[in-house]
């Protein structure tokens, strides 16, 4: 498995298994079957409700001897509702029980947006907190303080524009190494692929595989299918190998961590032996090409009327 160089030599799985949307009762069976087939990388956040399930699995494996904590790389995520520099490790700790870690290998902020301490998800303006009242350097003291007390080994950000990342590098202590980000061919991303790359961040692909398991409450009725696009299938003809593997090997090939999220065993597999993939350079530009400009996760619950969220403004 190819990685990326983290800071003291670590070294991350390029590929990962995404958590998000896989349920409560499915995720231990997925994780301990990821683990067994050979994932080595792991993302989570407490967001996604299963993180306790998560960590049975990660126990049993260990327990198992399929394989040493050293040898997993573990992600979790700060939620919205702790962006405070004083909430930042009590939500690291909730996390580190419910994965029954003593550290993890990369603690990301999950959005830059605040909430106010306990909402999970916005019901109107007043349960919203600007980033005038908790700027990103705050909560971002808040994560240098994770790694200073080796409850997070690295640090990183979720979900930011170019100039986030670029203002949080130039005001850190201790930098950010990865962003985040929805990354598949209906959204390169390229201006954001080359800024990090220059300032020395890492990507990892979210929903790179079009994320069609979304629930109906934040998915539109006619998205356009990736999976399912006649480029993507053309190219998995001519490559032997399933659509998705052809997403999974167009992330890797420029250079980005990707989570596909599976709860299905052979799936799961086909998905990790994406690595085994080669596309030639004409494959990769024919893919780019492909359009239309979609984004799945739009943030558009967080710009909510009353919001002081604008789409305009995450994005940028
Ligand atoms: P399942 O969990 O049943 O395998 P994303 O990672 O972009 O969020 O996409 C996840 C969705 O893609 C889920 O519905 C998942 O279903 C499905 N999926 C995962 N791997 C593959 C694959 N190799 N081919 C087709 N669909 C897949």
């Amino acid at each position: 498995m190819k990685t990326l160089n983290f800071s003291h030599n670590d070294k991350m799985p390029m590929i990962g298994l995404g958590t998000w949307k896989s349920k409560p009762g499915e995720v231990y069976d997925a994780v301990l079957t990821a683990l067994k087939t050979g994932y080595r990388h792991i993302d989570c956040a407490p967001i996604y409700g299963n993180e306790a399930e998560v960590g049975n699995a990660i126990q049993e494996a260990i327990q198992q001897g399929v394989l040493k904590r050293s040898e997993l790389w573990v992600t979790s995520k700060l939620w919205n509702d702790a962006h405070r520099k004083a909430d930042v490790i009590p939500a690291l700790k909730k996390t580190l029980s419910d994965l029954k870690l003593e550290y993890l290998d990369l603690f990301l902020i999950h959005w830059p947006v605040a909430l106010s301490p306990g909402v999970m998800f916005p019901k109107g303006s007043d349960d919203f907190l600007s980033l005038d009242e908790v700027p990103l350097t705050e909560t971002w003291q808040g994560m240098e303080a994770a790694v200073d007390e080796g409850l997070a080994r690295h640090i990183g950000v979720s979900n930011f524009n170019l100039e986030r990342v670029r203002h949080l590098v130039g005001n850190s202590r201790i930098k950010p190494e990865m962003n985040q980000v929805e990354l598949h061919p209906f959204l390169p991303q390229e201006d954001l692929r080359k800024g990090c790359k220059e300032l020395g961040v890492h990507l990892t692909a979210y929903s790179p595989l079009g994320s069609k398991d979304r629930s109906s409450a934040i998915k539109k009725d006619d998205e356009p299918l990736l999976l399912e696009h006649p480029a993507v299938k053309r190219v998995a003809d001519k490559r032997d190998c399933t659509p998705g593997q052809v997403l999974i090997s167009w992330a890797l090939h420029r250079g980005t961590a990707v989570i596909p999220k599976s709860t299905n065993a052979g799936r799961i597999k086909e998905n990790l032996e994406s690595s085994g993939v080669e596309l030639s350079v004409e494959d990769m530009q024919f893919i780019a090409q492909i359009g239309p400009e979609y984004r799945f996760v739009d943030g558009s619950f967080w710009a909510m009327e009353g919001s002081p969220y604008t789409m305009a403004g995450l994005w940028g």
